[in-house]
């Protein structure tokens, strides 16, 4: 199913991935307080708060020892117990864009569009923590992880107004974006399903879909490779620690 359509979903109840989702919302709950207006906070003052949240979460509850606490999942689904993971996640949090104004999703992209040549051979984990539907989660083109570059499709740069460094970028928001032209009229499809982790390919093109919904939506994201795909430790520009760390299960 991964190399065929480049994503996997992974029931949540079935893999016990619900109890995690419970220690993940606890903390979200404690630091995204419903009673305070935090559609009114400023771009940057909101990531300050998703920043300061995902720092919690990763000291209690980093990729490895999700890893460890799943090990099946990663057997099953990459037919190996050695792999390298990010060590840490990503706290994506998305306010309604009805209720708050400027850019709030991530456009169509690549993970090599902002990595090495060899994170080509990278994959997602996506994991819904809160409030996330098929209105405000993923979107990936069908097919798109085989999608050749200048045949298939053609990229122009665009620079964002984000600063480097700043709380936005550390959260996940790029300063920098490559916009993509297709050659072909396709169009995106949902990649969610009510329940369920996602696992897909970095080659799949993914974004943001617009959170079309009432409330702030929450997940977690980490990157993972195969042991035979890793070429080299990088440093994580959140926290200027190394990016990936080994697992061995
Ligand atoms: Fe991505």
């Amino acid at each position: 199913m991964l190399k065929k359509n480049g994503f996997k979903y992974i029931e949540n109840k079935k893999e016990n991935i619900i109890s995690f989702i419970n220690d993940i919302e606890k903390i979200i709950d404690k630091n995204f307080d419903p009673k305070k207006n935090l559609n009114s906070l400023s771009f940057d003052n909101f990531n300050k708060l998703i920043f300061k949240t995902q720092n919690e979460i990763n000291r209690k509850h980093h990729p490895i020892n999700f890893a460890k606490r799943f090990p099946n999942i990663f057997k099953r689904e990459l037919s190996s117990d050695k792999f390298y993971f990010q060590h840490y996640f990503y706290l994506r949090a998305t306010r309604p864009a009805n209720k708050v104004k400027g850019k709030q999703s991530i456009n169509f992209h690549r993970e090599t569009f902002q990595g090495p040549k060899w994170f080509k051979n990278i994959f997602n984990l996506w994991i819904p923590i809160k409030n996330c539907s098929i209105n405000n989660s993923l979107e990936y083109y069908p097919k798109s992880h085989k999608f050749i570059l200048n045949k298939d499709f053609s990229i122009e740069e665009i620079d964002l107004p984000i600063k480097k460094r700043s709380y936005s970028h550390k959260v996940g928001n790029l300063y920098r974006e490559k916009k993509i032209n297709f050659k072909k009229n396709i169009s995106p499809k949902k990649l969610f399903k009510k329940g369920k982790t996602v696992l897909f390919s970095g080659e799949l093109i993914h974004g943001n879909v617009i959170n079309k919904a009432n409330k702030i939506r929450f997940s977690l994201d980490a990157r993972l490779i195969l042991q035979k795909n890793f070429k080299r430790h990088i440093i994580q520009g959140s926290n200027n620690k190394a990016y990936f760390k080994k697992v061995i299960l």
